[in-house]
């Protein structure tokens, strides 16, 4: 169950125990980028391992793919973004400060007039006058080569849909697909976002887990429910979140991104509140019929067994790793009374946690150290798990450390241990202890 969790303590905890820190720090940082720390990054490939499970390996018509995060800009011009992919902002008149003006404004809505006629006697946040709120485009830009200029320029994707969309062609045809048939991809995405916000909820840098369904267009509301029903599904029985902490959110028509004709996001009780996390869109034939007009090339489909041509409608699935890691994070955040002390464990999944099991040998002695290391050794070997060895501190602290990063167990190796071939196995969850036949420990371990 998740606990009213702040952004400080979440943001603190994810410091202080290596899962996320500010990037180049040491120089004060950067505003929307982050490092994924020891924990942290066992945690983001944990996610996004699962999600490629569940997407590219469980559906036999799911491949994927991984593209380059720089295309040729015709790809951005044609898809809509060089044009499109802004937001509407204003700006502080005195010191210069950009914010989104929806946020000011506290509306979903990014009509201008909408925003205007909210914001009009609305200060900043530090009490100066307002410019009037225009759109503002989020690509990011670099030059490609020697020369600087308008010729050179290029954009760092702002979605890894981009390169799926050039690639079906390509995609169909080496894996000799009929519809329906999907391409997924995991990467890096950049957003020049006005204001980065909410430790790693609104990011410049971050990463995408997105799928594109390509289908007949009459299968359109069937797979959009199916894709939906995924999401759902994905973060409540894989990843363990409490469905106290989701609900739906349909996209009003001013709220929709401008590809799409309908988009449900999953929302997520985030510490600054209810939250987009995951959004379901139906893209219609919109970006592969773009691409046709930009490129020239046939991006249509011919059924065999109708004798049709047609271009493929798109439902998408797209979610951010960062924001399933916050949301991951918040959901397991839970304080305990115990012994008049406060426990903080991370409840995670399992299945997702960065450290699966930590061995602890109870003292130093060079007879438990060996006992110790070989369990280690052998268990690493064995299983494949991410597993600590920690010999330092009392073993009091030693089992807080591992709660608070999530490990679902904890194995004492102790002297008794050296005459029985036993260890002691505490459960993170209920901290109950079970003697355990060291050749018997790994079927012991419900990870899965
Ligand atoms: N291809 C569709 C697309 O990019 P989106 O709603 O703009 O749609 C999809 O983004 C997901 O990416 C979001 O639901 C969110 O999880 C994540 N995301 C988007 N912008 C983000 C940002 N600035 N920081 C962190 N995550 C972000």
């Amino acid at each position: 169950m998740s606990k009213e969790v702040t952004l400080e303590t979440l943001t603190n905890l994810a410091k202080r125990r290596g899962f996320v820190f500010q990037a180049s720090e040491i120089y004060n940082g950067l505003a929307g980028f982050w490092d994924y720390g020891p924990y942290g990054v066992e945690l983001v490939n944990n996610l996004k391992q699962q999600w490629w499970r569940a997407v590219v390996f469980e559906n036999r018509e799911i491949f994927g793919v991984d593209g380059a995060i720089i295309q040729n800009p015709r790809l951005w011009k044609a898809s809509g973004h060089i044009a499109g992919f802004s937001d509407p902002m204003v700006e502080d008149l005195k010191n210069g400060k950009r914010y989104r003006a929806d946020h000011l404004a506290g509306t979903d809505s990014t009509d201008l007039n909408v925003l205007s006629e909210l914001l009009k006697d609305k200060k900043s946040p530090d009490g100066n006058q307002l410019s009037e709120p225009r759109v503002f485009n989020m690509m990011m830009k670099t030059w490609i080569g020697p020369v600087e200029n308008d010729s050179s320029v290029a954009y760092l994707r702002p979605e890894t849909a981009g390169s799926i969309f050039t690639n079906f062609e390509n995609v169909r045809e080496t894996t000799r697909s009929k519809l329906p048939f999907g391409i997924a991809q995991i990467g890096k995405a950049f957003r020049n976002e006005i204001s980065p916000r909410d430790f790693i909820f609104r990011v410049r840098e971050l990463e995408q887990m997105e799928m594109q369904y390509f289908i007949h267009p009459n299968d359109q509301q069937k797979q959009y429910e199916r894709w939906r029903e995924f999401a759902w599904k994905f973060l409540t029985e894989r990843l363990g979140i409490s469905e106290e902490n989701m609900q739906w959110h349909e996209h009003e028509d001013q709220e929709r991104a401008f590809y799409a004709a309908a988009a449900h996001d999953i929302y997520f009780r985030f510490p600054h509140g209810f939250k987009e996390l995951w959004g379901t869109h139906n893209r219609t034939n919109y970006d592969l019929t773009c691409h046709m007009q930009e490129s020239g090339k046939d991006l249509t489909y011919f059924d065999e067994a109708t004798r049709e041509r047609f271009t493929p409608n798109v439902i998408e699935s797209s979610v951010g790793v960062g924001r399933m890691m916050m949301a991951v994070l918040t959901n397991a955040y839970t304080e305990e009374e115990v012994n008049g002390e406060t426990r903080v464990v991370l409840k995670i999944a399992p299945v997702i946690a960065p450290v699966k099991v930590a061995i602890l040998p109870l003292s130093k002695k060079p007879e438990l150290m060996t006992l110790s290391d070989k369990v280690y050794t052998n268990l690493v070997r064995s299983t494949g798990y991410n597993i600590e060895y920690d010999e330092t501190q009392s073993i009091g602290k030693r089992y807080r450390r591992q709660d608070e990063i999530g490990t679902p167990y904890c194995v004492t190796v102790d002297f008794e241990s050296l005459n029985d071939g036993c260890v002691t196995v505490r459960e993170r969850d209920t901290m109950q202890q079970t003697r355990v036949k060291i050749n018997d420990l790994e079927s012991h371990l419900k990870i899965r």
